[in-house]
């Protein structure tokens, strides 16, 4: 298939780009180029003739228009988006500019590409969402595809914008799409402002382990390698009209996590004195934090009999691994504007 991957030199869609290229899909990059990307995530497939690389903007219709025409893509997986729920705190203009008005304008031109091309029935646009739509659950109870959107914070929101969006245009237009729901991921690659690689990178810096409030909430992790195996079957496989949630099957607290990734630093790279955990400090929480996001994930299992491949365990352990090996990469993200200190506090 020939895909074409928004958000591509991103977390999550440079594991999709990666992927799809060493499965002998041609692979069509669209990126803006944020303060998010680095396309040293992609370095390993950029010299293949499968790989194609257009930088430009959602936002930006004639540039979709020009990228659709010239590489006429069977599918189109829409990962390109303002991901960070505490620079949506404090910034939410760019949340509703890229993740609702850049949705609508790639939705637009890909259904005037689709239209153009006769309808072809094999064409789908598929768009990554997050389980943050279904709002915050209690100790118990797990979001379904039927769970009502309950979206909390401006990233959020602007999430369920474009869910919204997305079945529209299939509802309206016939456009046919599939979008997946997931659940927290983490792995290689990940952006050093998120809590996985934070807490990785201030144990080894010597510097505090910040958990958010007491540490209670829970998120369910799912291996960015997983994600990308899920996605690609979805795109392939997935009804058109319908909407699958993938979940690592995972469940931990932050604290919880936080401490096994601190027991498996102890192993593999010992402080000459003490222990990683003892690093650990509770900050002030996050504005409107969720309580606990859980993925009930009967649907993909049984409709496209797809499970997760490892547990948090093993996906922390090689997630470890990872920067440890490839400390050039984190070094040159922590410059980035924000990276390394506290968003998301204002009131
Ligand atoms: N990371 C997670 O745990 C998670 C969980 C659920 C859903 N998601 C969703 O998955 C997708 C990818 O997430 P991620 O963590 O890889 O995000 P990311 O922030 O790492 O990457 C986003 C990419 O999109 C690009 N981008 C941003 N605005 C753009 C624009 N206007 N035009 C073109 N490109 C633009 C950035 O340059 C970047 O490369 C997002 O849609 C996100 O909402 C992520």
């Amino acid at each position: 298939m020939k895909l074409l991957v928004t958000g591509g030199a991103g977390f999550i869609g440079s594991a999709v780009v990666r992927l799809a290229v060493s499965r002998g899909h041609d692979v069509v990059n669209l990126d803006a180029l944020t303060y998010a990307a680095c396309l040293d995530n992609v370095a390993s497939v950029a010299g293949s003739p499968h790989y194609a690389f257009e930088q430009a903007d959602i936002r930006d219709r004639a540039a979709l228009d020009g990228i659709f025409a010239r590489h006429a893509p069977d599918a189109v997986l829409h990962l390109a988006a303002e991901s960070h729920v505490d620079r949506s705190i404090d910034g939410p203009d760019t949340f509703i500019s890229t993740n609702v008005m850049g949705t609508f304008h790639l939705l637009e031109a890909a259904r005037a590409y689709w239209i153009g091309a006769g309808r072809p029935e094999g064409f789908r646009f598929h768009h990554i969402s997050t389980d943050e739509v279904f709002g915050s659950l209690g100790p118990t109870g797990q979001f379904t595809e039927q769970t009502p959107y309950d979206p909390r914070s401006p990233y959020s929101a602007s999430k369920a914008g474009s869910d919204h969006l997305v079945r529209a245009w299939h509802e309206t237009y016939g456009l046919p799409v599939v979008l997946t729901n997931c659940s927290n991921n983490y792995g290689p690659y990940h952006f050093p402002e998120k809590l996985i690689p934070v807490v990785i990178l201030n144990a080894l810096a010597g510097k505090p382990l910040p958990i958010y409030g007491d540490g209670s909430n829970v998120r369910d992790w799912l291996y960015v390698e997983d994600h990308a195996d899920a996605l690609l079957l979805v795109v392939q496989q997935g009804a058109v009209g319908r909407s699958y949630n993938i979940g690592g099957e995972n469940e931990r607290s932050n604290l919880e996590l936080v401490k096994t990734l601190c027991a498996i630093l102890d192993e593999k790279r010992p402080k000459p004195a003490g222990r990683y955990a003892d690093q650990i400090t509770f900050v002030t929480d996050r504005p409107g934090h969720d309580a606990r996001y859980a993925i009930d994930p009967t649907r993909i299992r049984e409709e496209l009999g797809w499970r997760p491949s490892v547990t948090v365990e093993e996906g922390l352990a090689r997630t470890v691994d990872w920067y440890l090996a490839n400390e050039p990469w984190w070094r040159a993200l922590q410059d980035r504007h924000g990276v390394g200190q506290r968003l998301g506090v204002a009131s």
